[in-house]
């Protein structure tokens, strides 16, 4: 199982862009030397795909055959499971929770407010949340107390992205796509004020960055 946290690398793959370094909040990464819309690349569509590829693989292994339940988080999760789900060969079906969110700022509230809830009970079944990004951990420890009550077989995270130095709630999650420092992200589900959640990069929002 994953408790794997791969390096944040340089991505040159489909651009031929050489990585650039830039300092963040203290916290250095290495990152695309493109941008799209104004904004900083720090995972391309392609290292994404590869990424989940995997992610996709190392679950279907822990699965052994058995049948899953994924549920995302809505909506930043959408977009991670759309692919995910491909990616995972087992007879799978989907749910989705939708939680309050981080409103239009950048800072969590602290508080989670359940808005849509299961559909389908998950009794006995393989249930593997699927989140785009953890940070503080706040509403994952909410929905694991929430869906544990229900008494699943498993109860298995999945995350696209992970910001273990943020964490309030002690949340560790079985699958990580990648492990990023204190940064705030966007695209490819992930929003900032309920925009850029089409981009098909990874993105960075800057603090600086024009609305
Ligand atoms: P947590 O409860 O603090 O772990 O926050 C989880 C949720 O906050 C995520 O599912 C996202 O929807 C949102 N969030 C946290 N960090 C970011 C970010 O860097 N970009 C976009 N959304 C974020
Ligand atoms: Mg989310």
């Amino acid at each position: 199982m994953g408790d794997r946290q791969p390096e944040i690398k340089p991505a040159s793959i489909c651009t031929g862009a050489s990585a650039a370094r830039r300092s963040i909040s203290g916290d250095t990464v290495a990152m695309n030397a493109i941008t799209y819309q104004g904004l900083q690349v720090l995972y391309t569509r392609q290292q994404i795909a590869e990424r989940v590829a995997e992610m996709g693989a190392e679950i279907t292994r822990d699965l052994n055959g058995e049948k899953l339940v994924m549920v995302g988080v809505l909506k930043g999760a959408a977009l991670f499971l759309a692919d995910l789900a491909r990616a995972i060969q087992a007879d799978a079906t989907f749910d989705f929770v939708a939680t309050s969110s981080y409103g239009h700022g950048l800072s969590n509230s602290g508080a989670v407010k359940l808005i849509k809830d299961l559909d389908q009970p998950i009794e006995g079944k393989n249930v593997l949340v699927v989140e785009d990004i953890l940070d503080t951990g706040i509403t994952l420890a909410y929905l694991r107390k929430l869906f544990a009550q229900q008494r699943p077989k498993t109860l298995r995270i999945a995350t696209l992205l992970d910001k273990p130095s943020r964490r309030i709630e002690n949340i560790k999650p079985d699958y990580v796509g990648y492990s990023i420092p204190n940064l705030f992200a966007v695209g490819y589900g992930m929003d900032y004020a309920e925009r850029y959640r089409n981009l098909p990069d990874i993105c960075l929002m800057t603090p600086d960055h024009p609305e």
